[in-house]
């Protein structure tokens, strides 16, 4: 079981300490903190497992703004969430940049969280299957099976809005996703301690990619610890 708090655009490096002086992660369960780019290293320095929300597929090169795998490595990050929907939706992430910054990670030796997920639209209108096959054959074809990849099942309608998918939903869309790329699927969306357990508790959910409720120490260690009674 992995349990992953993508911090997204919040907390800088004295929040970013004031978290990590207060969370314990309980044992039985692997965790991660993915905080932005300028608290990586404080996250570090804290002893948690660290992964950045993004890597560039260039080792150095004129990118402004990106940040590459080995400069992740220098600070101590282990790892790169790649492809989360907000960076399809806001900043013209494709299935071709995703699939490219997955490779660049893996092959450097970072872990790797690739994100796939439908949008409403999307599922209403019955292509949810289709949309899923798209993303994650991108990524198979870049990445493969490879040991430091895991995917991320984050349906779009359920990402900040407190609509989780039920654990029935969940647990299709991952046994799908495996179908296609046999590699352990995290579900995201507004998962919180009250509704963690039910959705860990489905045979092919591997974990969870965990965004408000991953900013609160308290209730990041609950959905924590939801996952360690599971494994
Ligand atoms: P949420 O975000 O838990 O706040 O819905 C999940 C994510 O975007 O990874």
């Amino acid at each position: 079981m992995l349990i992953a708090g993508n911090w997204k655009m919040y907390k800088g490096p004295a929040e970013t300490r004031a978290f990590c002086a207060t969370f314990e992660p309980p044992d039985g369960v692997d965790v991660v903190i993915a905080p932005p780019y300028v608290s990586l290293a404080e996250a570090v320095a804290s002893g948690l497992t660290v992964y950045a929300q993004s890597v560039h597929w260039a080792s150095a090169g004129a990118y402004t703004g990106e940040i590459s795998a080995p400069m992740l490595l220098e600070v101590g990050a282990a790892g790169a969430i790649v492809g989360h929907s907000e960076r399809r939706q806001y900043f013209g992430e494709t299935d071709e940049t995703v699939a490219r910054r997955a490779f660049a990670a893996a092959e450097a030796g970072l872990g790797v969280i690739a994100c796939v997920g439908e949008s409403e639209e999307e599922r209403e209108s019955g292509q949810t299957e289709l949309v899923l096959r798209v993303q994650v054959e991108a990524i198979k074809d870049a990445v493969g099976t490879h040991e430091l990849l895991v995917l991320a099942y984050e349906p779009v309608w359920a990402i900040g809005t407190g609509r989780t998918a039920t654990p029935e939903l969940a647990q299709e869309a991952h046994a799908f996703i495996k179908s296609l790329l046999p590699r352990p699927v995290l579900y995201g969306g507004s998962v919180k301690p009250d509704n963690a357990a039910e959705l860990l508790a489905e045979p092919d959910v591997d974990g969870a990619l965990v965004g408000g409720a991953s900013l609160e120490p308290d209730s990041f260690a609950a959905i924590c610890r939801a996952a360690s009674s599971r494994s």
